[in-house]
């Protein structure tokens, strides 16, 4: 079966090397040498600073609120935040989870990412933060967004999980927002198989955050304030230190993959709207001009052995644990039918792309 992703393994002799490492020290987790090794290559690499690893992404997320304020505080009423219903379950139940209620605005409908009108209409006296995502690695419109944050006092947390490695007019993506998060979960483009990083703004949040996912505790025999178990340990590191080094070539391959698929794919589908410098090819989302089309074509993939995924669907707004007052999300809803995923890794070969981009030429004509 072509999986629609695949975790990059590092060759086993760098990674042994770095097990060799730990077994020598003998020290597994908490601020280990090899989690500190990574945190600076990480903030050398993106080109950014304040980079704070934990555990896996959605952590990551819940760091960011307690660390900016937007949770875990006693609100006279409930706080929100207004963020993207197109996106992946997390964003979102991350939010919930941690007692602030996710308010939906709708996305733009060509870079699928959350638009600014429909932010600035959902705001209440109880919006404490937007969190918007960097969808398929696509940069939303940040300048907007943070017009809109000062204007009205909001913290802004990226969820940047898709965005490893991408540019926005020349720096970083993940500099913007109070705060920007990342995911290296297996199947991520860079990944530790579980983990996450946290990008602040400012070091006294990076300081506070710090703190926070080791229970709170600031010494042997104190501890500060309400804290939590989130802290990346150093097996998680001593993947991700034998992975960076291969980064660039992954990414050349991928981009390599990508032009293959827009060398063969039929026009009758059609592509994200670019607004980064570079993607990162991390996914090779597509859209249908239906439903029915889109179903069609996962379902004759799969008889070819190829698997694609409806990523993201559903529309998150459609899930009545997430918020009570449902709000119609359009373009959200209408894009999130029409999606696919098509496979993208390095290993995948030219004649795969070309049975895939066949098969959907074929049921764009049927
Ligand atoms: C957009 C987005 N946010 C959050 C997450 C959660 O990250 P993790 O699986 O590392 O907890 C993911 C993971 O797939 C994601 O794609």
């Amino acid at each position: 079966m072509i999986p629609v992703t695949k975790p990059y393994l590092p060759d086993r002799k760098t990674l042994d090397k770095y097990l060799d490492g730990i077994y020598e020290r003998q020290w597994l987790t908490n601020n280990g040498q090899l989690v500190q090794e990574l945190t600076k290559r990480l903030e050398e690499y993106l080109g950014v600073e304040n980079l704070l690893l934990v555990a896996n992404g959605t952590l990551a997320l819940q760091i960011a609120y307690r660390a900016l304020g937007v949770s875990g505080h006693d609100f006279e009423s409930q706080p929100e935040a207004i963020t993207t219903p197109f996106t992946f379950i997390a964003t979102a139940s991350s939010l919930k989870w941690d007692g602030v209620q996710p308010v939906f605005a709708d996305i733009d409908p060509n870079t699928w990412c959350i638009n600014p009108e429909h932010i600035k209409k959902a705001i209440t006296p109880n919006t404490r933060a937007i969190v918007p995502v960097h969808v398929f690695g696509n940069a939303c419109d940040v300048e907007a967004i943070d017009e809109i944050a000062s204007r009205h006092g909001l913290k802004v947390i990226y969820d940047a999980s898709h965005a490893f490695a991408v540019k926005y007019k020349g720096e970083s993506l993940l500099k913007h927002g109070d705060a920007a998060t990342l995911s290296f979960h297996a199947t991520k483009l860079f990944h530790t198989g579980e983990g996450g990083a946290i990008i602040f703004k400012r070091k006294e949040d990076l300081e506070r955050a710090k703190r926070m996912i080791n229970f709170g505790i600031i010494g042997p025999e104190s501890i500060e304030e309400l804290g939590i178990n989130a802290k990346m340990n150093e097996l998680q590191a001593a993947m991700g230190l034998a992975m960076l080094p291969h980064l660039n070539d992954i990414l050349e391959i991928r981009s390599e993959r990508a032009v293959w698929y827009s060398e063969n794919l039929d026009s009758c589908v059609t592509r994200q709207l670019c607004t980064v410098d570079k993607n990162n090819n991390a996914y090779y989302p597509i859209l249908f001009d239906s439903e029915e089309k889109a179903v069609l074509a996962l379902e004759s993939l799969k008889e070819h052995d190829i698997s694609c995924r409806r990523y993201f669907y559903p529309s998150l707004e459609s899930l009545p644990f997430l918020s009570e007052k449902m709000r119609n999300m359009t373009k959200s809803d209408n894009i999130s039918k029409r999606i696919l995923c098509l496979p993208i890794y390095p290993e995948l070969d030219k004649k795969t792309i070309q049975l895939v981009s066949r098969t959907i030429s074929e049921i764009c004509h049927a």
